[in-house]
């Protein structure tokens, strides 16, 4: 399998890399380095270009002889999404477009896409199951909503062959050590948490505690970046072997509270994070928790990391490491 990883350099991307390579693969990590780093790429060939400029994705799968793409690049703060709407539709939908127009003039139909629990909305049952309401309440949501659409769409009449990928809440970092997350700005609770407890960041804002939850605060599926990464082995895996076009979410299935989420943080670290609590983040769902049962039955995916300790920990190594990211 000659793969194309696009935002490759990036955290999930980087992440899935090295599982791929594990896997057999050969990977060429293509990305612009806007969000990405150079240096989370250790040993894949890599490209440095952008998913609009359609002469260099051409000759790159020409060159590499590519016949199958794993999707990452694209923007993924939904705070920033909502105020910057522009950009996210420009890079999330016009970008992958121009994406599959270069894939498929040049006879490369295999897509694994990086779509995203945010396609949901605000569903009423939980765990959330694939068939629910799709009705994203951001920006960021919708675009990849309405790649979900097109590829559907593409598929229908183009013969692409895609698995979309639901994430949950990524977290976590490869037991290396060398490779995690580190994000422009930070938004995501785990990372600022274990910030918080190195003096890192500002006093962390835990954003409502009014939820209609067990401790009032708001509900998520972590899922570590590993584990992900296995699924798109996977889902790429069946698509060379015939699978049709498919759209799985991906969680562990548990859900865990903010507060609970800090405590576990804090006796990982041994530390105490400085903390308040503000007001609600806008667009928050009260609870996100996945079904992933049919991932599991199709693909045969099986988390390995379900202690959510173990989770934070893995983290916790790569921030205590790295206290500046890729750039300390
Ligand atoms: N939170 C805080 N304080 C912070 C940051 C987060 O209390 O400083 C809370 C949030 O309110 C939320 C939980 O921690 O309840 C998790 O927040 P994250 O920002 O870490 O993650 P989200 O659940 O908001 O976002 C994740 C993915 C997105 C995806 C979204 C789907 O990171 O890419 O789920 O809803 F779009």
């Amino acid at each position: 399998m000659n793969v194309l990883v696009t935002g490759g350099a990036g955290y999930i991307g980087s992440h899935t890399v090295r599982l791929l390579e594990k896997a057999g693969s050969n990977v060429v990590v293509y990305d612009n380095l806007v969000t990405g780093h150079r240096d989370a790429v250790k040993n894949s060939t890599f490209v440095e270009g952008d998913i609009f400029d359609s002469t260099l994705l051409a000759d790159t799968i020409k060159r590499y002889e590519i016949n199958s793409v794993v999707h990452f690049a694209a923007y993924s703060l939904v705070g920033v999404s909502m105020v910057n709407p522009r950009d996210y539709y420009h890079n999330n939908v016009v970008g992958t477009l121009n994406l599959l127009d270069v894939m498929m003039a040049n006879g490369v139909n295999k897509l694994v896409f990086s779509s995203t629990a945010a396609v949901y909305g605000e569903p009423d049952t939980s765990p959330i199951t694939e068939d629910v309401m799709k009705n994203p309440t951001n920006v960021y949501g919708r675009t990849k909503l309405i790649m979900e659409n097109a590829m559907a769409d593409y598929s229908r009449t183009y013969g692409l062959k895609y698995i979309a990928l639901r994430y949950f809440n990524a977290c976590g970092a490869d037991t290396a050590g060398d490779i995690g997350e580190d994000h422009q700005p930070e938004t995501h609770l785990i990372p600022l948490v274990l910030k918080a407890c190195l003096g890192k960041t500002d006093r962390l804002k835990i954003f409502g505690d009014d939820y209609p939850t067990k401790d009032g605060t708001c509900v998520r599926d972590y899922v570590h970046v590993n584990d992900l990464g296995q699924a798109h082995v996977l889902a790429l895996k069946a698509l060379y072997n015939g699978h049709e076009s498919d759209i799985y979410n991906l969680g562990n299935g548990s859900g865990f509270t903010v507060k609970e989420i800090i405590e576990t943080a804090e006796s990982v670290t041994g530390m105490a994070a400085p903390k308040e609590v503000a007001p609600r983040r806008a667009g928050d769902p009260a609870v996100l928790v996945a079904s992933s049962g049919k991932i599991r039955q199709d693909l045969g995916w099986q988390p390995e990391y379900t202690d959510i300790k173990n989770i934070i920990a893995t983290a916790w190594r790569w921030h205590k490491g790295n206290p500046d990211g890729f750039s300390g």
